[in-house]
């Protein structure tokens, strides 16, 4: 094959990639996307600050514009997100307690009313953990340890033909603290029926020139929960080939990885730009990674 998605699609997964609706007019960066990805996540435009910025005011329209770009191409589109301690919208800020927890619940019932029946993915809960696997203290914590089920729970009413996943950053080495403290709630909540199908490993990594040698091991022990895995917003600094080939091979020798999204098109697009950590110079040219990418799909 001679695209990223048609690659991937040998094995039944998908390639991916994260789009920005303000690049969406520079047809450089649109030929690339539109000729490549099969997979398209919102960078920015469907988080909460975005799609609710005043309480009960919903705005769609550039989550709708990415949305409609990726499916007028037969793309499919990865929700992403609707909880998280970040990119909250500011009247988030001025509520806690049992009406944050509200919002939160309201807020997953707006926005996948919208998507209801349209997206492959809902990121439904992103970056709930610290480092040492305990959970992150924030606002939605704040508001009792069973927020993240409560999130589940609400999505899994408000669209239940779309796949549900807990994202995270650092969950790629096994023995480490996070990596651990997300196992054992995937874990718990499918022994308790808490509904969710899967688990997103951002996959944004920095130095050295090899992978945790257990990426592999990480994705294999996610799936034999019983959920899918993904890596989904892959950037890796100067976009060593040696990491990208060894992240795609994981991802590979796992029946249960469903595909691989990076977090960008080009270098200049990339919210880490002065790291070139992506598939495409700034110019919009293949690196050897992507080739790296390509030959172990
Ligand atoms: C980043 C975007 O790329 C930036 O444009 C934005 O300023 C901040 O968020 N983890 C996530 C993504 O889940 O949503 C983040 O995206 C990168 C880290």
């Amino acid at each position: 094959a001679s695209t990223l998605g048609a690659a991937a699609a040998q094995s039944g997964r998908y390639f991916g990639t994260a789009i920005a609706a303000s690049r969406l007019g520079d047809s450089t960066y649109a030929t690339i996307a539109g000729r490549e990805f099969n997979m398209i996540t919102a960078e920015n435009e469907m988080k909460p600050d975005a799609t609710e910025p005043q309480r009960g005011q919903f705005n769609f329209s550039s989550g709708d514009q990415i949305y409609n770009w990726a499916t007028q191409r037969g793309m499919k589109v990865r929700g992403h997100t609707l909880a998280w301690h970040s990119q909250q919208p500011s009247w988030w800020g001025g509520i806690s307690g049992s009406t944050l927890r509200q919002a939160m619940i309201d807020h997953i019932n707006g926005v996948m009313a919208h998507y209801k029946g349209k997206l492959a993915y809902w990121d439904v809960v992103n970056e709930a953990f610290n480092e040492d696997g305990s959970r992150r203290q924030s606002n939605l914590q704040a508001t009792g340890n069973d927020w993240i089920e409560v999130a589940f729970r609400t999505a899994r009413n408000a669209d239940p033909s779309v796949k549900l996943c807990y994202n995270d950053y650092n969950i790629e080495n096994w023995s480490y603290g996070k990596t651990q403290g997300v196992y054992n709630m995937i874990r718990d909540f499918k022994s308790r029926g808490v509904p969710i199908d899967c688990v997103g490993l951002q996959t944004h990594f920095t130095g050295g020139s090899s992978l945790p040698s257990n990426f592999q091991t990480t994705l294999a022990n996610f799936a034999s929960l019983g959920v899918d895995v993904a890596l989904t917003e892959v950037d890796v600094t100067n976009a060593s080939t040696s990491q990208y080939a060894g992240l795609t091979q994981a991802c590979i020798n796992v029946p249960r990885c469903v595909g691989i999204t990076v977090w960008g098109v080009r270098d200049s697009d990339s919210w880490r730009s002065s790291e070139s950590p992506l598939l495409f110079d700034g110019s919009g040219n293949k690196k050897a990674a992507y080739t790296s990418v390509l030959n172990a799909l």
